[in-house]
């Protein structure tokens, strides 16, 4: 499958199918850091790191792309410090591909006093409590200074279940910041995704898909969603995107990471996730498992149990402690944090490799049927 026609972009970037299966797509993301299996999930590092992981660790897992957040990285260490260092790769220490967000999202779920104009995002510092401006200008500018294999598009988001004319304002608004962000992305070793929003209006989606995929290059997102909406809301909306984009797009939906929702959405036609679901959940003492979903391991039951969170699965965590050590330990946050953590990681990887594997050979459906009764009949 070749890449867009219009694609102006440098050939260090293209997007190839691999296989497909109904609607979902096994492909390969070629990225100047490294290249990446779809359908992928992509772990966040917020302040410049994985809470509880390290990089090798994460090159240990075979991950291959990580999100990073414009919006912390640009206050703290600050965007010229780190392109002063060499950019985000370098200060960082991961050598494999960097997806970094727009930060008007961030700013939408962390600053109580922020307004929107056509200009930009007016928004409080959380850090010095001055006003600042965010433009689609400024944000290119800081993620080019970061440099990060793919940039987002700064868009305007609203709560997914926000309703009435500010959803198509917002849309417009949406594409219009894609324009001025275009005009400012210089750097022929970055790229831009286009973010599609419109709410739960699947004909403003349509709409929106649209025109983002005029203005794509090398992929595009679908942005706006998982913010409390019903779950057959959001699969509709991330069906209806799916189906209206042209193929050669990887598709990235934004800020989903639900083990149930990474399946559902891959085999709806997406490529691309992160979330940090599997970080935030291991803090509060939960792993992943396939056989029943989560294991609370603050639990008294698992104090004398003695096997590993997930006897199938090959993380480090998983290798060398038991249940019961990390029930026992549950209260030192940062080191239950720390296993947990690793291995949360790697079951999101590991399932998407099994989405791969099951796209490639044909067993979409087999596989859905497995991962259902595992998740929803079994227990570990
Ligand atoms: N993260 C989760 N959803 C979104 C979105 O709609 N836009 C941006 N920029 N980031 C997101
Ligand atoms: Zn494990």
């Amino acid at each position: 499958m070749s890449k867009n026609e219009n694609d102006d972009e440098s050939p260090m970037m293209s997007f190839k199918l691999l296989n497909i299966a109904g609607r979902a797509r096994r492909g390969q993301l070629q990225l100047p850091h490294s290249i990446v299996e779809t359908p992928v999930f992509m772990p966040v590092g917020t302040q410049g790191t994985m809470k509880g992981v390290l990089p090798e660790q994460l090159l240990e897992m075979d991950c291959r792309i990580l999100l990073c957040n414009t919006y912390h990285l640009g206050h703290r260490p600050g965007h010229n410090l780190v392109k002063k260092a060499g950019g985000i790769h370098k200060m960082m220490n991961w050598p494999r591909s960097i997806l970094t967000d727009s930060g008007g999202f961030q700013m939408v779920s962390l600053s109580k006093l922020m307004t929107v104009d056509e200009e930009g995002v007016n928004f409080e510092s959380p850090h010095t409590g001055e006003m600042m401006l965010l433009s689609p200008e400024q944000s290119i500018h800081i993620q080019q200074c970061l440099g990060a294999d793919i940039m987002m598009q700064l868009d305007h988001v609203i709560h997914v279940l926000t309703t009435g004319p500010i959803v198509r304002e917002a849309m417009g608004r949406s594409i219009r910041w894609l324009d001025r962000c275009n005009a400012a992305h210089t750097r022929d070793d970055q790229t831009l995704f286009p973010i599609v929003q419109g709410g739960l209006d699947m004909d403003m989606r349509k709409e929106c898909v649209e025109e983002m995929a005029k203005r794509a290059k090398v992929g595009i997102a679908i942005g706006g969603l998982s913010g409390g909406e019903e779950k057959s809301a959001f699969w509709r909306v991330v069906a209806t995107c799916c189906e209206a984009l042209p193929p050669h797009l990887p598709r990235y939906v934004m800020g989903v990471g639900h083990p149930i929702d990474l399946v559902i959405c891959s085999l709806l036609g997406a490529d691309m996730f992160d979330c940090v679901y599997p970080t935030r959940t291991a803090r509060f003492g939960t792993a992943l498992v396939r056989r029943g979903g989560e294991l609370r391991l603050n639990q008294n039951k698992y104090a004398n149990d003695f096997t590993p969170i997930d006897d199938k699965c090959t993380c480090e965590t998983c290798q060398n402690y038991t249940r019961a050590f990390i029930h026992a330990i549950s209260q030192k946050e940062t080191v239950a944090c720390h296993l947990i953590s690793m291995h949360n990681i790697k079951h999101q990887l590991d399932l998407m490799r099994d989405v791969q594997k099951a796209i490639a050979s044909g067993d979409a459906q087999e596989f859905l049927k497995t991962f259902l009764e595992e998740q929803y009949l079994g227990t570990s």
